[in-house]
């Protein structure tokens, strides 16, 4: 089968990037996204588009009203599709049975059960959110109407991009992979996906398995790269007892092939929507599953990574005398990664909050992310500054918080930022990311992360 008009319902952080990349690599192709959040849709339609993500901006301009649409659902539009990807949210369940740890697939089967009545024999489903293993499964019975004889091949193709860098990794990605199921309808409908990659992605990376393998091979890829992360914030708690390097440690373990040198910087933990949900997840089904040693274990990735969080934020109190009451904090970064305006999950959340708790006033600047910031810190009361000029939210304050590591605050003359800052001033650096020597020697005490603080006494 030959695809030529392709659906994608949510517009989000996934949806709009992935489907603006085929459109792009695909002219022949009639690409629409829909979702329910009308702004959204706005946003993608305007020149501001809702996701900040380096290089997306040229390619939405490339496509956009020529095979790329982003319109509301119409059943004509559903009608229409050979194949429907769904890239809806999948976030942590609040209520009821697995609050707080399973996936909540409400938007999921809303999705599908949406879809169901306009679309035509045979269209493709194809399921790009996260989702729990056997999801497709359970979508394939909902769309399964016995009475009509309709059957609709469900595939499972997770996205692997990481946000930040979503074009470059959706250009060249290291894997695309295709779940399917092994009936022939199953094989037909991988192989109609995998011809629209293959208009860019060279045949030896596009993985074929079983469905069931494809979506838990997602949530263990995230869970391992997260459990790298939390390993290291482990090993870099240990450094700050003992004085070694945790820097000096990343380096020599990365050399060794075995274990490569990515995902190795130890800092204030991992954030963004995907690890701690996914991994929450996985520990989830293997808990239904039986198997309360193996949740344990990847459960213990992400209260590492809570530790790793609280660690920073008592350090931070400990250092300015036991009190930060009243005291001034400028927070260099609120994004949860540099080269985006995504603030979901981010570790900043958690240390605001807490300052916040400890009365701190707190004026936050970010490149990318400020609206997100407020957005995620509203309501929370205390003494909140939001400013996009980093020297005004430096000026007067006790210390700087660097929380995300964007190159723009390298760039900065903290020559200029210390004359105006109280003494002693001070300088904690949750991603190891400033030239510490540097600053100390302007008149900083500096506080890292696994490293030995360069202090005046
Ligand atoms: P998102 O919240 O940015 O976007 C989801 C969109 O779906 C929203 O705009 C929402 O309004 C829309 N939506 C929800 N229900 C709908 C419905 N019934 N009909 C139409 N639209 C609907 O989420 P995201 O970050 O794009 O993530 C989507 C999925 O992809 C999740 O399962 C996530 O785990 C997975 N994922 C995310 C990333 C990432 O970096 N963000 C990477 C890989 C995989
Ligand atoms: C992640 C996965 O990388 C991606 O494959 C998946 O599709 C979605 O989830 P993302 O969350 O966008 O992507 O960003 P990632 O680069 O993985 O960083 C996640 C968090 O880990 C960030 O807060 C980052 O600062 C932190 N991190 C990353 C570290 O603390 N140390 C590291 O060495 C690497």
């Amino acid at each position: 089968m030959s695809i030529r008009k392709i659906l994608c319902i949510g517009a989000g952080h996934v949806g709009g990037p992935t489907m603006a990349v085929i459109a792009d690599m695909c002219p022949e192709i009639n690409v629409v996204v829909v979702d329910i959040n009308p702004d959204r849709l706005t946003q993608w339609n305007s020149g501001t588009l809702p996701v900040y993500e380096p290089g997306l901006d040229e390619v939405v301009s490339r496509c956009l009203g020529r095979n790329l649409f982003f319109e509301p659902a119409r059943p004509e539009v559903i009608a229409d599709a050979d194949m429907v990807f769904v890239s809806v949210n999948t976030p942590t369940k609040e209520y009821g049975e697995g609050a707080g740890m399973a996936a909540d697939l409400q938007y999921w089967e809303k999705s599908a059960r949406f879809i169901k009545p306009h679309l035509k024999d045979g269209a493709i489903i194809v399921e790009k959110s996260t989702v729990p293993v056997r999801t497709a499964e359970a979508i394939s019975r909902i769309l399964h109407d016995n009475r009509q004889g309709r059957r609709f091949p469900v595939l499972s193709n997770p996205e692997f991009l990481a946000e930040g860098a979503a074009i470059r990794d959706l250009m060249e990605p290291d894997r695309v992979l295709i779940g399917c199921e092994e009936t022939e309808a199953g094989r037909a409908a991988a192989e109609a996906l995998a011809a629209v990659y293959r208009h860019w992605v060279p045949p030896e990376r596009i993985v074929l398995s079983s469905v069931w393998s494809s979506e838990l091979a997602k949530l263990t890829a995230n869970a391992f790269l997260a459990q790298r992360i939390s390993s290291i914030n482990a090993i870099s708690a240990l450094c700050d007892a003992t004085y070694a390097d945790v820097t000096e440690i990343s380096r020599a373990i990365g050399t060794d092939h075995r274990i490569g040198s990515h995902f190795l910087e130890a800092g204030v933990g991992f954030g963004g929507s995907c690890f701690r949900k996914d991994i929450l997840n996985l520990s989830y089904i293997c808990q239904q599953q039986g198997l309360p040693e193996v949740a344990a274990y990847w459960k213990s990735v992400v209260e590492m990574n809570d530790h790793q969080i609280t660690r920073f934020t008592r350090n931070i109190i400990a250092h300015q005398f036991d009190t930060v009451a009243g005291k001034k904090l400028a927070v260099f970064g609120f994004a949860f990664k540099p080269g985006t305006n995504d603030t979901r999950d981010s570790p900043a959340i958690y240390v605001c909050k807490k300052l916040l708790e400890e009365r701190a006033h707190l004026a936050i600047t970010d490149p990318r992310a400020l609206e997100n910031a407020a957005e995620s810190l509203r309501g929370l009361g205390g003494e909140i500054a939001i400013e996009p000029d980093p020297y005004r939210a430096a000026e007067g304050a006790h210390a700087i918080v660097l929380l995300t590591h964007w190159q723009e605050f390298r760039e900065l003359d903290y020559q200029r930022i210390y004359e105006r800052m109280e003494r002693p001033a001070s300088f904690f650096d949750g991603r190891n990311w400033i030239d510490a020597k540097l600053l100390y020697e302007l008149g900083f005490n500096v506080y890292r992360v696994g490293r030995a603080p360069l202090v005046h006494y």
